[in-house]
């Protein structure tokens, strides 16, 4: 495909009258994608634990778009309570979402956990996101056609999750295997969630991303051992020169929530070397991340640890 027919933010059509919430829209791939999203015409709801960032954004955004629709709901994705009291805030304010996007993510913290508990990286990563799209999902069953799409990485290749240990408890701690495992999740989430629509009889469906390599402030955590270090000083090194933009990063998720040719349970990542960089396009998943036991035992997990359970499986038992 020459560079011309390449998808871009410029294919998406007038997004008047839809409704989005990003969470993480503060920064990066987030940002981007909220202000692609808002000078279409769309409603942006930016969900963010900081809020000044939050203000600041959506400041950044009215600088370039004076007439774009904005508005802040505090969410601390580490955080059940936090997840909980931002989802009541909006469905006291609405009834029907287009769109969630799962994007918000923190990547190699030290070892640490969440209020509630869970290793840091999939407790924000994923847990948090399994919790806030169950309890959202009533307001997107209720609109035909919405879409959530969930923000994977090219570290789900590395990921395995142990349901053995997932937060760390019994085995050394490693901030790579730990975001390979919480990026793995959010795939095989995002899929299971696209069966279970689907068996359902839903019209909402579920689609996985990821930005390739993008140059924004992920990953700025420092850490404790030699290798690991090397590890992240090259890639703190690499990203700036090799890393796309995060408008560039922002096209999968972009293309997930508007194309008209997306469906659910599509995987979507640039098409450059190695899914680096480059244009939207179906993009390569590890056999573990399509295993259907490990999709079901993640399911029952994330609902006993979260205590969210979805709720079209009351309607329609899933085999
Ligand atoms: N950049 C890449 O090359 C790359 C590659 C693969 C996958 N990804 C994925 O892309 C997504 C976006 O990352 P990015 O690159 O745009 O990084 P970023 O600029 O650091 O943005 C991450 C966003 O997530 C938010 N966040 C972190 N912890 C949160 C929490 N507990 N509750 C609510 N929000 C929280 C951050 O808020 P604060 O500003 O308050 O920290 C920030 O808004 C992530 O899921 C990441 O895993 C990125």
């Amino acid at each position: 495909m020459s560079n011309k027919n390449k998808w871009s933010e410029d294919n998406i059509p007038n997004q008047a009258g839809k409704r989005f919430l990003i969470t993480g829209a503060n920064s990066g791939i987030g940002l981007a994608a909220a202000k692609v999203l808002a000078a279409k015409g769309a409603h942006v709801i930016l969900a963010c634990r900081n809020e000044t960032k939050a203000l600041q954004a959506m400041a950044t955004i009215r600088q370039a778009h004076p007439k774009a629709s904005l508005q802040f709901l505090a969410l601390d994705l580490g955080s059940l309570d936090s997840v909980r009291a931002m989802a009541q805030d909006f469905l006291e304010q609405y009834d029907r979402l287009d769109g969630l996007i799962n994007n918000a993510g923190v990547m190699w913290l030290p070892k640490g956990t969440t209020r509630d508990g869970f290793e840091s990286q999939i407790g924000i990563n994923h847990f948090g996101h399994f919790a806030l799209t169950g309890l959202l999902l009533p307001a997107l069953l209720k609109q035909p056609g919405s879409r959530i799409v969930t923000v994977s990485s090219i570290a789900h290749r590395a990921g395995n999750l142990n349901f053995d240990d997932l937060f760390f408890e019994r085995r050394a701690y490693g901030k790579h295997k730990a975001y390979g495992q919480s990026k793995l999740a959010n795939l095989v989430f995002a899929r299971e969630l696209e069966r279970r629509l689907n068996r359902a009889g839903t019209q909402t469906i579920s689609v996985a991303v990821h930005p390739g390599v993008s140059n924004t402030s992920l990953g700025q955590y420092r850490t404790e051992t030699p290798t690991s270090r090397i590890v992240s000083s090259l890639a703190h090194l690499l990203t700036p020169v090799l890393g796309q933009s995060a408008l560039k990063g922002a096209l999968p998720t972009l293309y997930a929530a508007t194309a008209d040719a997306v469906q659910g349970g599509d995987y979507i990542g640039p098409d450059g070397f190695y899914e680096a960089f480059g244009s939207p396009a179906p993009a390569a998943s590890t056999r573990r991340s399509r295993n259907p036991e490990i999709a079901r035992t993640l399911w029952e997990v994330s609902e006993q640890l979260t205590g969210v359970v979805y709720p079209f499986e009351s309607q329609q038992a899933v085999a």
